[in-house]
């Protein structure tokens, strides 16, 4: 049986609070960024908010028991900082506190592993009014709430993720504008890369010498696959994937910033204090990354209009999709190779750090049918076709620990707010009915073989 996972590993699906919990004024949560931004006319497809979302807060029963019938290992959730510490720093909010302490004795009680984010983008307004991530403070405001959290749900947590994607909230949210807080501020995004780095430092070094050695942390990167789409292109791709992935990648496992050609995205010496990358390399037990398509790249005056798509931080190049290549309802190409090669060249990266797939998956234009089914066969070839990679790139020697699906439920996509549904369930907004997608079954099914089931035929 070829297509056999390790023993051991871990099988889950993730959300994030900002995108599925709705309940914004519930018991003392005080508006995050991301409810500021949303309320920005043009922000988000539609004028979506994430006001009520997948009303996760209030069913967190019922959702339990989907992951419990799913069969899932261990459940990756995210807390929503205002909604615990409402202030931003000072006490915390034991209403708000009450939700996740329920949530991860509901995961232990059916037998699910905890796998907690500690930020996933909603900042506390009141934080951001007062600088958020372009402010050095916010690090450590980061790593007083990071403690408290960790005193609060301790032991019981499976692992800890101490930020999720810091590339994307500094060049979409400070570079580029187009996630919250909606800023177009070169030094602030090169500033807000450098907090948040050292906001994770500061945070891993508190929760190991809260908990103990045994803890397991980590973060979650998105590190870019850059295709070159002419071979004449290979020097972009290498300079794109540095400025994405090297950026990150090198303070947190060698305490430097490397050196770039697009010399503004790389925090300034006045930033980087004495100390800092040392606190930003603090050893981490894991790296979790976020894959979900090759991204092909060429200049912007070739890109002859192959649907060109921006890149944050890059006035000259654009994403483009070459002939040949299926995509996603996100206009995302879908290629199991690429994951494969990712992986290998990651793991050459970072020999020595376990890895966890901590988001993958696609959006799918799902509906329900008369018989009030959901047919998804798109996501069940997208998820075997890279599981079937993820599998190849162990018996090439990556050190794979676990996979999470991008996501257990339909939620708030960001900018494309509910138009994009990437759940393994169905969620009917307009009544909060969760339907089992196909493609659930199918991944209860991997989880219960750790394998991949044969293709059925017809
Ligand atoms: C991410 C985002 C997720 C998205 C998902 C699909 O970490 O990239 O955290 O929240 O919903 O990636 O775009």
């Amino acid at each position: 049986m070829g297509e056999r996972f390790p023993a051991r590993f871990v099988w889950g699906a993730a959300t994030a609070s900002y995108q599925i919990e709705g309940a914004v004024a519930d018991d003392g949560r005080t508006p995050s960024c991301w409810d500021v931004f949303t309320r920005k006319p043009g922000a988000i497809r539609n004028g979506d908010t994430g006001d009520i979302a997948c009303d996760a807060y209030h069913r967190l029963d019922e959702d339990l028991d989907l992951m419990a019938e799913l069969g899932l290992q261990s459940y990756r959730f995210s807390v929503a900082w205002s909604r615990v510490i409402p202030e931003g720093t000072g006490p915390i909010n034991p209403d708000g506190i009450r939700y996740y302490k329920r949530l991860v004795d509901g995961l232990i009680e059916r037998g699910i592993q905890p796998t907690v984010t500690l930020f996933h983008w909603d900042l506390p307004q009141v934080l951001q009014d007062r600088g958020g991530w372009a402010s050095r403070e916010c690090a450590y405001w980061f790593a007083d709430y990071a403690a408290m959290i960790a005193e609060a749900l301790g032991d019981r947590v499976a692992r800890w993720i101490t930020l999720n994607e810091p590339a994307i909230v500094a060049d979409r949210g400070y570079r580029d504008g187009t996630h919250a807080p909606g800023l177009k501020d070169p030094a602030q995004a090169s500033a807000a890369t450098h907090h948040l780095l050292l906001g994770h430092g500061l945070a891993t070094n508190r929760l190991r010498s809260l908990l103990g050695p045994s803890i397991s942390i980590g973060i979650t990167l998105d590190p870019l696959y850059a295709v070159p789409l002419r071979p004449e292109d290979a020097e972009l791709a290498a300079e794109i994937a540095a400025g994405k992935t090297d950026l990150y990648l090198q303070p947190l496992l060698k305490a430097t910033y490397p050196t770039l050609r697009r010399e503004e995205l790389v925090p300034t010496p006045n930033v980087v204090n004495r100390g800092d990358l040392d606190a930003i390399a603090e050893p981490i037990d894991f790296l979790g990354v976020n894959f979900y398509d090759p991204v092909f790249v060429t200049r912007r005056e070739d890109a002859l209009g192959r649907g060109e798509t921006p890149l944050a931080g890059y006035s000259d190049a654009v994403i483009v999709h070459p002939d040949g290549y299926p995509v996603t309802s996100m206009d995302w190409i879908i290629d199991p190779d690429s994951f494969h090669d990712f992986l290998v060249e990651l793991h050459q990266r970072a020999p020595s750090l376990p890895l966890y797939i901590t988001e993958n998956g696609r959006a799918c234009y799902d509906y329900v049918d008369p018989n009030g089914e959901v047919h998804d066969p798109e996501r069940i070839a997208y998820l075997r076709g890279h599981l079937g990679a993820l599998r190849r790139a162990i018996d090439d020697g990556v050190d794979v620990r676990g996979y999470f699906v991008w996501s257990l439920l339909d939620n708030f996509e960001w900018t494309e707010g509910y138009s994009q549904r990437f759940g393994l369930v169905f969620v009917d907004y307009g009544t909060q009915r969760r339907i089992l997608k196909d493609s659930a079954r199918f991944y209860a099914e991997v989880i219960a073989s750790n394998a991949l089931p044969p293709l059925k035929e017809g």
